[in-house]
């Protein structure tokens, strides 16, 4: 799978989305991270604004709920327009029935494990996914430092994705700057969430576009990419 890059808008300007969504024109995806100040100590955007952002660029959302009770909100975010839908697994009451539920509705299911979650308890559970996300850093905050401790836990789980022969999408999210995403890339990681290092940057384009070429080089080296 191509290497993807799907700007946060966490970093962006919120009172601007529109012209934010634009600015990236090129990216893969747009990243929503959804947070409802219980499971995470931040609060930022819901329905509404997912439905209009949805509205108003061709972009795909890749919606990340860091909330509670994902069960009962994350079909809603498809409804809103949402291509894919991340939920935490440990907010999650019925994994497997949630990640059934979101594809059926049409969109994209993904699972996020926060730094000090394993991988290896899910890996039967990987079939019913269409991406899996590891945080590098602690949920809730752009502008975080990388948890470099996160990269085995990159490798290991691309190691499952290969031994099972899935088409499972492997992204990171936290941390995730020109210096670091060839270590990601490296580790496994094919699609990488950057908020800071899109928006903080002159011209978040361009950004996007050096973000991609570095990923699309350390990939091209990463032995988990060979065929042989
Ligand atoms: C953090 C969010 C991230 C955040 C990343 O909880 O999930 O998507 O926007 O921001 P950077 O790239 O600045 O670490
Ligand atoms: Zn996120």
């Amino acid at each position: 799978m191509a290497v993807q890059i799907n700007p946060s808008i966490l970093s962006a300007d919120f009172a601007r989305l529109a012209d934010e969504a634009e600015a990236v024109r090129g990216a893969d995806f747009l990243h929503v991270d959804v947070m409802d100040n219980h499971f995470v100590p931040n609060l930022t955007l819901g329905v509404p604004v997912v439905e209009s952002l949805a509205r108003a660029t061709d972009t795909p959302l890749d919606c990340h709920l860091m909330i509670e009770d994902p069960d009962r909100w994350a079909p809603q975010y498809v409804e809103a327009g949402a291509s894919s839908v991340t939920f935490h697994v440990e907010a999650a009451a019925a994994p497997v029935r949630l990640a059934r539920e979101i594809r059926a509705k049409g969109a994209r299911a993904s699972m996020a494990l926060k730094p000090a979650t394993p991988i290896e308890p899910f890996e039967d559970l990987l079939p019913e996914l269409d991406m899996l996300l590891i945080m590098t850093v602690e949920p809730g905050f752009g502008g975080q430092a990388f948890l470099d401790i996160m990269l085995p836990k990159i490798r290991r789980t691309r190691e499952l994705i290969n031994k099972h022969g899935l088409e499972l999408w492997l992204q990171v999210d936290g941390g995730v700057s020109a210096s670091t995403i060839e270590r990601c890339a490296d580790a496994g990681a094919d699609v990488f969430v950057a908020g800071s290092a899109v928006y903080g940057a002159q011209d978040p384009a361009e950004a996007v576009r050096a973000l991609r070429a570095q990923a699309e080089a350390a990939t091209a080296k990463a032995s988990w990419a060979c065929d042989h």
